[in-house]
Protein backbone atom coordinates (compact mmCIF):
# COMPACT_ATOMS: atom_id res chain seq x y z
CA UNK A 1 0.00 0.00 0.00
CA UNK A 2 1.47 3.58 -0.77
CA UNK A 3 -0.18 6.81 0.17
CA UNK A 4 0.73 10.14 -1.67
CA UNK A 5 -0.66 13.63 0.13
CA UNK A 6 -1.23 16.15 -2.59
CA UNK A 7 -0.91 19.56 -1.42
CA UNK A 8 -3.04 21.93 -3.68
CA UNK A 9 -6.10 24.49 -2.57
CA UNK A 10 -7.44 21.36 -1.03
CA UNK A 11 -5.03 18.84 0.27
CA UNK A 12 -5.96 15.13 0.17
CA UNK A 13 -4.35 11.91 0.38
CA UNK A 14 -3.96 8.91 -3.08
CA UNK A 15 -3.47 5.33 -1.45
CA UNK A 16 -2.96 2.72 -4.18
CA UNK A 17 -3.01 -0.69 -2.68
CA UNK A 18 -5.21 -4.17 -2.49
CA UNK A 19 -8.49 -4.29 -1.43
CA UNK A 20 -9.41 -0.40 -0.61
CA UNK A 21 -13.10 -0.78 -2.40
CA UNK A 22 -13.89 -2.81 0.87
CA UNK A 23 -12.30 -0.30 2.75
CA UNK A 24 -13.85 2.91 0.77
CA UNK A 25 -17.07 3.53 3.60
CA UNK A 26 -14.93 3.44 6.47
CA UNK A 27 -12.37 5.36 4.80
CA UNK A 28 -14.39 8.22 3.13
CA UNK A 29 -16.48 8.47 6.17
CA UNK A 30 -13.67 9.24 8.34
CA UNK A 31 -13.20 12.57 5.94
CA UNK A 32 -17.02 13.73 6.17
CA UNK A 33 -20.04 13.85 8.29
CA UNK A 34 -22.45 14.06 5.08
CA UNK A 35 -25.44 12.32 5.46
CA UNK A 36 -26.01 11.46 1.60
CA UNK A 37 -23.41 9.55 -0.67
CA UNK A 38 -23.99 9.75 -4.06
CA UNK A 39 -22.08 6.69 -6.54
CA UNK A 40 -21.80 7.67 -10.09
CA UNK A 41 -20.90 5.03 -12.63
CA UNK A 42 -20.62 3.84 -15.83
CA UNK A 43 -22.79 0.36 -16.63
CA UNK A 44 -19.53 -1.94 -17.01
CA UNK A 45 -17.94 -0.85 -13.91
CA UNK A 46 -20.99 -0.83 -11.51
CA UNK A 47 -22.23 -4.28 -12.69
CA UNK A 48 -18.31 -5.26 -11.50
CA UNK A 49 -17.87 -3.24 -8.11
CA UNK A 50 -21.33 -1.06 -7.51
CA UNK A 51 -22.57 -3.34 -4.96
CA UNK A 52 -19.21 -3.82 -2.81
CA UNK A 53 -18.97 0.00 -2.59
CA UNK A 54 -22.70 0.56 -1.94
CA UNK A 55 -23.07 -1.91 0.75
CA UNK A 56 -19.55 -0.24 2.62
CA UNK A 57 -21.00 3.27 2.41
CA UNK A 58 -24.37 1.90 3.99
CA UNK A 59 -22.47 0.15 6.22
CA UNK A 60 -20.78 3.55 7.03
CA UNK A 61 -23.78 5.25 8.09
CA UNK A 62 -24.83 6.79 4.96
CA UNK A 63 -27.84 6.80 2.74
CA UNK A 64 -26.72 6.00 -0.39
CA UNK A 65 -28.04 6.71 -3.98
CA UNK A 66 -26.50 6.55 -7.69
CA UNK A 67 -26.52 7.37 -10.75
CA UNK A 68 -25.34 4.60 -13.92
CA UNK A 69 -24.92 5.73 -17.70
CA UNK A 70 -23.86 3.77 -20.64
CA UNK A 71 -19.80 3.44 -20.72
CA UNK A 72 -17.47 5.09 -23.29
CA UNK A 73 -16.37 8.59 -23.69
CA UNK A 74 -19.31 9.34 -26.15
CA UNK A 75 -21.40 9.34 -22.56
CA UNK A 76 -18.97 12.50 -21.46
CA UNK A 77 -20.92 15.18 -22.76
CA UNK A 78 -23.41 18.16 -21.84
CA UNK A 79 -26.40 15.78 -22.38
CA UNK A 80 -25.05 13.23 -19.77
CA UNK A 81 -24.35 15.93 -17.29
CA UNK A 82 -27.29 17.44 -17.67
CA UNK A 83 -28.84 14.09 -16.89
CA UNK A 84 -26.95 13.72 -14.08
CA UNK A 85 -27.61 17.13 -12.63
CA UNK A 86 -31.29 16.67 -12.92
CA UNK A 87 -31.00 13.11 -10.88
CA UNK A 88 -28.98 14.63 -8.45
CA UNK A 89 -31.79 17.47 -7.55
CA UNK A 90 -34.46 14.67 -7.77
CA UNK A 91 -32.09 12.83 -5.16
CA UNK A 92 -32.09 16.34 -2.69
CA UNK A 93 -28.71 16.10 -2.37
CA UNK A 94 -27.19 18.97 -1.05
CA UNK A 95 -23.80 20.54 -0.87
CA UNK A 96 -22.85 18.86 2.27
CA UNK A 97 -23.27 15.35 0.51
CA UNK A 98 -20.42 13.51 -1.35
CA UNK A 99 -19.90 12.30 -4.89
CA UNK A 100 -17.89 9.25 -5.08
CA UNK A 101 -16.97 8.55 -8.61
CA UNK A 102 -16.75 4.92 -9.27
CA UNK A 103 -14.94 3.92 -12.50
CA UNK A 104 -12.26 5.00 -14.97
CA UNK A 105 -11.50 8.58 -16.53
CA UNK A 106 -14.93 9.41 -17.97
CA UNK A 107 -16.93 8.20 -14.33
CA UNK A 108 -14.03 10.79 -12.98
CA UNK A 109 -14.09 13.58 -15.18
CA UNK A 110 -17.89 14.07 -15.75
CA UNK A 111 -19.12 13.25 -11.88
CA UNK A 112 -15.88 15.45 -10.64
CA UNK A 113 -17.81 17.95 -13.29
CA UNK A 114 -21.11 17.38 -11.26
CA UNK A 115 -19.48 17.64 -7.95
CA UNK A 116 -18.15 20.79 -9.19
CA UNK A 117 -20.94 22.77 -10.68
CA UNK A 118 -24.23 20.91 -8.49
CA UNK A 119 -24.79 23.45 -5.74
CA UNK A 120 -21.77 24.94 -6.52
CA UNK A 121 -19.69 23.07 -5.61
CA UNK A 122 -20.16 19.22 -3.41
CA UNK A 123 -17.09 17.24 -2.09
CA UNK A 124 -15.36 14.79 -4.09
CA UNK A 125 -14.07 10.79 -3.71
CA UNK A 126 -12.48 9.56 -6.98
CA UNK A 127 -12.03 5.71 -6.85
CA UNK A 128 -10.12 4.99 -9.81
CA UNK A 129 -10.89 1.57 -11.67
CA UNK A 130 -8.20 1.83 -15.01
CA UNK A 131 -4.97 2.25 -14.83
CA UNK A 132 -5.43 5.77 -16.93
CA UNK A 133 -7.41 7.37 -14.16
CA UNK A 134 -5.06 5.73 -11.33
CA UNK A 135 -2.37 7.31 -12.78
CA UNK A 136 -3.42 10.55 -14.24
CA UNK A 137 -7.00 11.23 -14.42
CA UNK A 138 -8.55 10.74 -10.82
CA UNK A 139 -5.49 13.41 -9.36
CA UNK A 140 -5.08 16.96 -9.54
CA UNK A 141 -8.50 18.10 -9.77
CA UNK A 142 -9.12 18.71 -13.72
CA UNK A 143 -13.21 17.54 -14.61
CA UNK A 144 -14.49 18.30 -17.60
CA UNK A 145 -17.21 17.08 -20.27
CA UNK A 146 -16.28 17.60 -24.04
CA UNK A 147 -18.06 19.70 -26.69
CA UNK A 148 -18.82 19.34 -30.20
CA UNK A 149 -16.07 21.38 -30.94
CA UNK A 150 -13.57 19.45 -28.51
CA UNK A 151 -12.81 17.07 -26.07
CA UNK A 152 -12.99 18.30 -22.36
CA UNK A 153 -13.96 21.98 -23.67
CA UNK A 154 -16.69 22.55 -20.60
CA UNK A 155 -14.72 22.28 -17.35
CA UNK A 156 -13.54 22.61 -14.06
CA UNK A 157 -10.93 22.56 -11.41
CA UNK A 158 -11.79 20.69 -8.53
CA UNK A 159 -9.95 18.65 -6.09
CA UNK A 160 -11.45 15.45 -4.63
CA UNK A 161 -10.85 15.09 -0.74
CA UNK A 162 -10.12 11.48 -0.93
CA UNK A 163 -8.95 9.39 -4.25
CA UNK A 164 -8.63 5.14 -3.37
CA UNK A 165 -7.62 3.33 -5.86
CA UNK A 166 -7.87 -0.46 -5.73
CA UNK A 167 -5.59 -2.25 -7.64
CA UNK A 168 -7.88 -5.64 -7.61
CA UNK A 169 -9.95 -3.81 -9.91
CA UNK A 170 -7.81 -3.92 -12.61
CA UNK A 171 -7.98 -7.71 -13.01
CA UNK A 172 -10.92 -7.33 -14.42
CA UNK A 173 -9.70 -4.36 -16.87
CA UNK A 174 -10.20 -5.67 -20.05
CA UNK A 175 -6.38 -6.06 -21.84
CA UNK A 176 -6.49 -2.77 -24.47
CA UNK A 177 -7.29 -0.91 -21.45
CA UNK A 178 -4.44 -1.60 -19.34
CA UNK A 179 -2.55 -0.70 -23.07
CA UNK A 180 -4.77 2.13 -22.63
CA UNK A 181 -3.22 3.44 -18.94
CA UNK A 182 0.52 1.96 -19.99
CA UNK A 183 0.40 4.95 -22.70
CA UNK A 184 0.20 7.46 -19.43
CA UNK A 185 2.75 5.52 -17.65
CA UNK A 186 5.13 5.58 -20.63
CA UNK A 187 4.44 9.99 -20.59
CA UNK A 188 5.70 10.07 -17.16
CA UNK A 189 8.79 8.39 -17.41
CA UNK A 190 9.51 10.45 -20.82
CA UNK A 191 8.93 13.69 -19.53
CA UNK A 192 10.67 13.09 -15.62
CA UNK A 193 12.34 9.50 -15.44
CA UNK A 194 14.83 7.75 -17.27
CA UNK A 195 15.16 5.28 -14.20
CA UNK A 196 11.25 4.61 -14.47
CA UNK A 197 11.72 4.47 -18.70
CA UNK A 198 14.27 1.88 -18.13
CA UNK A 199 11.82 -0.15 -15.34
CA UNK A 200 9.19 -0.10 -18.08
CA UNK A 201 11.48 -2.47 -20.48
CA UNK A 202 9.78 -5.15 -18.34
CA UNK A 203 5.80 -5.27 -18.52
CA UNK A 204 4.80 -4.59 -14.76
CA UNK A 205 2.13 -6.51 -12.89
CA UNK A 206 0.85 -7.00 -9.24
CA UNK A 207 3.15 -5.18 -6.78
CA UNK A 208 5.15 -3.81 -9.51
CA UNK A 209 2.87 -1.94 -11.12
CA UNK A 210 1.22 -1.13 -7.37
CA UNK A 211 4.59 0.86 -7.10
CA UNK A 212 4.69 2.50 -11.04
CA UNK A 213 0.98 3.93 -10.27
CA UNK A 214 2.42 5.66 -6.97
CA UNK A 215 5.43 6.78 -8.31
CA UNK A 216 3.64 8.40 -11.48
CA UNK A 217 1.20 9.77 -9.03
CA UNK A 218 4.21 11.26 -7.07
CA UNK A 219 4.98 13.16 -10.67
CA UNK A 220 2.25 14.06 -11.01
CA UNK A 221 1.81 15.59 -7.41
CA UNK A 222 4.93 17.84 -7.88
CA UNK A 223 3.43 19.00 -11.02
CA UNK A 224 -0.06 19.76 -9.11
CA UNK A 225 1.43 21.56 -6.35
CA UNK A 226 3.58 24.20 -8.03
CA UNK A 227 0.98 24.38 -10.87
CA UNK A 228 -2.35 23.51 -9.52
CA UNK A 229 -4.23 25.81 -12.16
CA UNK A 230 -2.63 24.93 -15.54
CA UNK A 231 -0.74 28.04 -16.05
CA UNK A 232 2.77 27.23 -17.14
CA UNK A 233 4.62 24.24 -16.01
CA UNK A 234 1.39 21.77 -15.63
CA UNK A 235 1.55 22.03 -19.47
CA UNK A 236 4.02 19.58 -19.20
CA UNK A 237 1.65 16.81 -18.17
CA UNK A 238 0.38 16.72 -21.95
CA UNK A 239 3.43 15.75 -23.42
CA UNK A 240 1.95 13.80 -26.41
CA UNK A 241 -1.69 15.11 -26.10
CA UNK A 242 -1.61 17.99 -28.24
CA UNK A 243 -1.59 15.83 -31.14
CA UNK A 244 -3.28 13.26 -29.47
CA UNK A 245 -6.13 15.23 -28.84
CA UNK A 246 -6.64 16.03 -32.27
CA UNK A 247 -6.76 12.40 -33.37
CA UNK A 248 -8.98 11.78 -30.76
CA UNK A 249 -11.18 14.58 -32.81
CA UNK A 250 -10.37 13.13 -35.78
CA UNK A 251 -11.60 9.57 -34.42
CA UNK A 252 -14.92 11.32 -33.26
CA UNK A 253 -14.03 9.52 -30.17
CA UNK A 254 -13.69 5.61 -30.96
CA UNK A 255 -9.68 6.27 -30.47
CA UNK A 256 -8.88 5.27 -26.85
CA UNK A 257 -7.43 8.19 -24.86
CA UNK A 258 -4.00 6.16 -24.42
CA UNK A 259 -3.88 5.05 -27.88
CA UNK A 260 -4.13 8.61 -29.24
CA UNK A 261 -1.93 9.87 -26.24
CA UNK A 262 1.02 6.85 -27.60
CA UNK A 263 0.23 8.96 -31.44
CA UNK A 264 0.85 11.67 -29.81
CA UNK A 265 3.98 11.16 -28.37
CA UNK A 266 5.86 8.87 -31.37
CA UNK A 267 4.42 11.77 -33.63
CA UNK A 268 6.34 14.43 -31.46
CA UNK A 269 9.23 12.70 -30.68
CA UNK A 270 9.88 12.18 -34.43
CA UNK A 271 9.23 15.69 -35.21
CA UNK A 272 12.04 16.74 -32.46
CA UNK A 273 14.29 14.11 -33.66
CA UNK A 274 14.08 15.84 -37.66
CA UNK A 275 14.07 19.28 -36.06
CA UNK A 276 17.44 18.04 -33.63
CA UNK A 277 15.76 18.94 -30.36
CA UNK A 278 15.99 15.49 -29.19
CA UNK A 279 18.44 12.18 -30.67
CA UNK A 280 17.17 9.46 -33.45
CA UNK A 281 17.76 7.24 -30.43
CA UNK A 282 15.63 8.81 -28.42
CA UNK A 283 12.56 8.72 -30.89
CA UNK A 284 13.34 5.41 -31.45
CA UNK A 285 13.47 4.67 -28.53
CA UNK A 286 10.14 5.76 -27.20
CA UNK A 287 8.22 4.45 -30.13
CA UNK A 288 9.62 0.70 -29.43
CA UNK A 289 8.71 1.21 -26.14
CA UNK A 290 5.43 2.09 -27.06
CA UNK A 291 5.64 -0.86 -29.56
CA UNK A 292 6.04 -3.32 -26.80
CA UNK A 293 3.02 -2.41 -25.00
CA UNK A 294 0.98 -2.80 -27.90
CA UNK A 295 0.52 0.55 -28.51
CA UNK A 296 -0.56 2.75 -31.87
CA UNK A 297 2.81 4.96 -32.98
CA UNK A 298 1.66 6.02 -36.45
CA UNK A 299 -1.45 9.11 -36.53
CA UNK A 300 -3.43 7.41 -39.44
CA UNK A 301 -5.82 10.86 -40.30
CA UNK A 302 -4.50 13.40 -43.00
CA UNK A 303 -2.75 16.34 -42.70
CA UNK A 304 -5.31 18.62 -43.16
CA UNK A 305 -7.61 17.28 -40.85
CA UNK A 306 -4.95 16.70 -37.88
CA UNK A 307 -4.06 20.34 -38.57
CA UNK A 308 -7.72 21.61 -38.28
CA UNK A 309 -8.15 19.54 -35.33
CA UNK A 310 -5.19 20.91 -33.68
CA UNK A 311 -5.96 24.29 -34.30
CA UNK A 312 -9.53 23.93 -32.48
CA UNK A 313 -8.19 22.48 -29.18
CA UNK A 314 -8.21 24.41 -26.38
CA UNK A 315 -4.46 24.65 -25.77
CA UNK A 316 -4.36 27.17 -28.22
CA UNK A 317 -3.58 30.44 -27.03
CA UNK A 318 -4.61 33.45 -30.28
CA UNK A 319 -2.54 32.51 -33.53
CA UNK A 320 0.06 30.51 -31.03
CA UNK A 321 0.53 27.22 -29.53
CA UNK A 322 2.46 25.34 -27.00
CA UNK A 323 3.42 22.02 -27.74
CA UNK A 324 5.70 19.29 -25.18
CA UNK A 325 8.84 18.48 -26.53
CA UNK A 326 11.45 16.00 -25.25
CA UNK A 327 15.02 16.73 -24.85
CA UNK A 328 16.21 13.28 -24.20
CA UNK A 329 14.37 10.55 -21.86
CA UNK A 330 13.41 12.28 -18.69
CA UNK A 331 13.55 15.88 -20.04
CA UNK A 332 10.86 17.78 -21.72
CA UNK A 333 10.15 21.43 -22.13
CA UNK A 334 7.52 23.53 -23.85
CA UNK A 335 7.86 25.04 -26.80
CA UNK A 336 5.32 27.76 -28.52
CA UNK A 337 5.04 27.68 -32.38
CA UNK A 338 2.82 29.70 -34.66
CA UNK A 339 -0.63 28.21 -35.80
CA UNK A 340 1.18 28.41 -39.13
CA UNK A 341 3.92 26.21 -38.27
CA UNK A 342 1.25 23.27 -37.08
CA UNK A 343 1.36 21.08 -40.13
CA UNK A 344 5.01 21.53 -40.25
CA UNK A 345 5.26 19.88 -37.08
CA UNK A 346 2.75 17.36 -38.13
CA UNK A 347 4.27 16.63 -41.09
CA UNK A 348 8.08 15.86 -39.66
CA UNK A 349 5.88 13.61 -36.77
CA UNK A 350 4.85 11.44 -39.87
CA UNK A 351 1.50 12.75 -40.75
CA UNK A 352 0.69 12.96 -44.61
P1 LIG B 1 -13.08 4.96 -19.30
O1 LIG B 1 -13.48 5.62 -18.07
O2 LIG B 1 -14.00 5.05 -20.47
O3 LIG B 1 -12.82 3.43 -18.99
C1 LIG B 1 -12.45 2.57 -20.04
C2 LIG B 1 -13.37 1.35 -20.17
O4 LIG B 1 -13.02 0.44 -19.15
C3 LIG B 1 -14.85 1.64 -20.01
O5 LIG B 1 -15.55 0.83 -20.91
C4 LIG B 1 -15.14 1.19 -18.58
O6 LIG B 1 -16.48 0.78 -18.43
C5 LIG B 1 -14.19 0.05 -18.43
N1 LIG B 1 -13.73 -0.21 -17.07
C6 LIG B 1 -13.30 0.70 -16.18
N2 LIG B 1 -12.82 0.09 -15.10
C7 LIG B 1 -12.97 -1.24 -15.28
C8 LIG B 1 -12.65 -2.38 -14.54
N3 LIG B 1 -11.98 -2.29 -13.39
N4 LIG B 1 -12.97 -3.59 -15.02
C9 LIG B 1 -13.58 -3.69 -16.24
N5 LIG B 1 -13.87 -2.65 -17.02
C10 LIG B 1 -13.57 -1.44 -16.55
O7 LIG B 1 -11.67 5.49 -19.84
P2 LIG B 1 -10.29 5.84 -19.12
O8 LIG B 1 -9.27 5.42 -20.10
O9 LIG B 1 -10.22 5.37 -17.75
O10 LIG B 1 -10.33 7.43 -19.06
C11 LIG B 1 -10.33 8.19 -20.25
C12 LIG B 1 -10.90 9.55 -19.92
O11 LIG B 1 -10.09 10.20 -18.96
C13 LIG B 1 -10.95 10.48 -21.12
O12 LIG B 1 -12.20 11.10 -21.15
C14 LIG B 1 -9.87 11.50 -20.84
O13 LIG B 1 -10.15 12.76 -21.41
C15 LIG B 1 -9.91 11.55 -19.34
N6 LIG B 1 -8.67 12.05 -18.73
C16 LIG B 1 -8.79 13.02 -17.80
C17 LIG B 1 -7.66 13.48 -17.16
C18 LIG B 1 -7.80 14.50 -16.06
O14 LIG B 1 -6.77 15.00 -15.59
N7 LIG B 1 -8.99 14.79 -15.61
C19 LIG B 1 -6.41 12.94 -17.46
C20 LIG B 1 -6.33 11.95 -18.41
C21 LIG B 1 -7.48 11.49 -19.04
N1 LIG C 1 -3.71 15.13 -17.44
C1 LIG C 1 -3.10 16.42 -17.49
C2 LIG C 1 -3.24 17.19 -16.22
O1 LIG C 1 -3.77 16.70 -15.25
O2 LIG C 1 -2.82 18.31 -16.18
Amino acid sequence: MHTIRIEASRSYDVTVGSGLLQECGRRIRAMTEAEHAFVVSDGTVFVQYGRTVMERLQGAGFLVSHYVFPQGEKSKNLQTYGELMEWMCSRRLTRNDVVVALGGGVVGDLAGFAAATYARGMDLVQLPTTLLSAVDSSVGGKTAVDLNAGKNMAGAFHQPMLVLCDTDTFRTLPEEQLRNGFAEVVKYAVLGSEELFRDLKDIPSGDRLEDVIARCVSMKRDYVARDEFDRGLRALLNLGHTFGHAAETCSSYSLLHGEAVSMGMAAILRACSVRGICSPETADSVVELLDSYGLPTQIPYGLAEMSRAVLSDKKRSGSRLTLVVPERIGCCRTEIIDADDVSGWLKDGGVT
